[in-house]
């Protein structure tokens, strides 16, 4: 069965197309390259020994994904392709409703017209606004607080509307924590371009003594340690998540929404000195005001996923910040 990854080339994309082929599907990616690099295409290739269908393109032109469905016989599709900074998403709100919203509406009617209802959809945390309490579970309050988020929200509630529609449809809506680490060959990993804008890809950065330190955004939380506390989720996990909800929406048709995390909360200092001692590097840093629009504390329930999709990370803090580094050290070879 074919299944068309749109954004294959990214972070999560490309992780998620190795366990694409070792699940036993065909993949077909479309990607511009705008946050990922061709020679991702390679790396894929190296640890499966398959290569993808691979169009280069912007995952919103409708000819394009016609000429995808046209030349496949795609089964499902997985919607990765979007931009996710934040803070750049306050700064040109526009583009990222543009391009986010666009995406993914030109890849369902496209779908539509070749009667593939099967899709995984990437949403995030960052939908549930600052929760009240925490571990969060699907069913919290909903808000955005910045574009970015509200691309993933709208982007929840145009595939609500769809299924509403037409309930043929069969659609997983996957919420993803904090995506961290890479595969254990060191060859695909998290590689930002210019100054990373999440923790872990700038810990690497501080640890490989590309920038001089960490900037810690406050140290007055209401947490153990005063530093913001997050769910970090290793990215194969991740990617493991999205094949079980492949096989969810392949038995049935439905809409259903997931956590996709640990469960497990850690502080910045944690993560820092975690990554600093596993890997026996330093990771000097220095406390920062807060950054705006952060929250003190987030982590998921996933006993949802657990039970539906019989699915569950695994992956420990210990391995998230050995397979960082190892991709890191890698990338400067
Ligand atoms: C984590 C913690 C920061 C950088 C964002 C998006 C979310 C998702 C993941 C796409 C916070 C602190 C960070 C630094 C720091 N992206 N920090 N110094 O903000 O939880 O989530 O990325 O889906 O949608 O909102 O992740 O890694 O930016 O921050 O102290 O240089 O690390 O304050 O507590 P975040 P993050």
């Amino acid at each position: 069965m074919k299944v068309l990854v749109t954004g294959g080339c990214g972070y999560i994309g490309s992780h998620t197309c190795v366990e694409l082929f070792q699940a036993g599907y065909e993949v077909v990616i479309i990607d511009n390259f705008v946050n990922s690099k061709a020679e991702v295409l390679d790396k894929i290739e190296q640890i499966t020994n398959k290569r993808p269908f691979f169009y280069e393109g912007d995952a919103r032109d409708i000819e394009l994904l016609e000429r995808i469905f046209n030349e496949h016989e795609i089964h499902a599709a997985i919607d990765f392709a979007a931009y996710k900074a934040v803070g750049e998403s306050v700064e040109k709100p526009l583009m990222y409703y543009q391009n986010n919203l666009n995406c993914l509406l030109n890849l369902c009617e496209v779908m539509q017209r070749h009667n593939c209802k099967n899709l995984v959809f990437s949403s995030s945390a960052t939908v549930y606004g600052e929760p009240e309490t925490v571990p969060i579970t699907e069913a919290f309050p909903l808000s955005s607080t910045n574009p970015y988020g509200s691309t993933k929200l709208f982007g929840e509630m145009i595939l609500q509307d769809l299924y509403r529609s037409d309930s043929t449809w069969s659609i997983a809506i996957l919420r993803y924590f904090n995506p961290v680490g890479a595969h254990e060959s060191g060859l695909i990993g998290e590689d930002p371009n210019g100054i990373p804008n999440n923790l872990m890809p700038y810990i690497c950065k501080v640890a490989n003594k590309e920038l001089p330190c960490l900037h810690v955004f406050g140290n007055d939380y209401p947490t153990h340690d005063g530093t913001g506390v997050r769910d970090y989720i290793h990215v194969v996990d991740l990617a493991k998540g999205h094949i079980a909800a492949l096989r969810k929406i392949n038995d049935s048709q439905l809409l259903d929404i997931y956590n996709l995390g640990t469960g497990c909360g850690y502080s910045v200092l944690e993560m820092a000195n975690t990554y600093a001692e596993i890997n026996q590097v330093e990771v000097p840093y220095q406390i920062d005001p807060r950054r705006p629009g952060d929250i003190p504390e987030c982590y998921a329930d996933t006993k949802k996923a657990e039970r539906e999709l019989h699915w569950k990370a695994e992956k420990s803090l210990t391995q998230m910040c050995k397979d960082s580094y190892r991709f890191t050290v890698n990338s400067q070879k």
